[in-house]
């Protein structure tokens, strides 16, 4: 999956609704995203997660950029009883724009 970090921060303005990502980034609605490429699946621990993706994650699921890909396609239908109120990004462009934008905050 290759997308461009830079159309992906305009696309990330859809998530800013419920995520923060960069520095001083805090649970909102939605958890943090610093570091969510190749984390556990509902990983932190200061975010009380659905049961719908504590099982993923328990079951050892990572957040890949496939996982992720097919996530943001529909959120409802890949975690059934996911707590993310968001119907999705139905473009594959965006939504491997949004992933190369989150793989910036990766790094440390
Ligand atoms: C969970 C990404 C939009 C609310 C997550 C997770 C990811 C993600 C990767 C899992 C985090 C983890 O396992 O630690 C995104 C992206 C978005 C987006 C990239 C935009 C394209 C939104 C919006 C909302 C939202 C708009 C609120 C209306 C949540 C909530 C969870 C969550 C509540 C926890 C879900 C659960 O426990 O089932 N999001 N999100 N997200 N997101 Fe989003």
């Amino acid at each position: 999956i290759t997308g461009d970090a830079e159309a992906g921060e305009r696309v990330y303005r859809k998530c800013q609704a419920c995520h923060m990502v960069g520095e001083d980034a805090q649970n909102r609605v939605g958890p943090q995203q610093n570091g969510i490429i190749g984390r556990e699946i509902a990983a932190l621990e200061d975010f009380n997660y659905s049961d719908a993706l504590v099982e993923k994650g328990e079951a050892g699921e990572v957040w890949t950029p496939e996982n992720l890909n097919a996530f943001l396609e529909n959120p409802r239908e890949w975690a059934p009883g996911t707590k993310m109120s968001f119907a999705g990004l139905r473009k594959e462009e965006e939504r491997a724009d949004v992933i190369a934008y989150l793989a910036q905050y990766n790094a440390d």
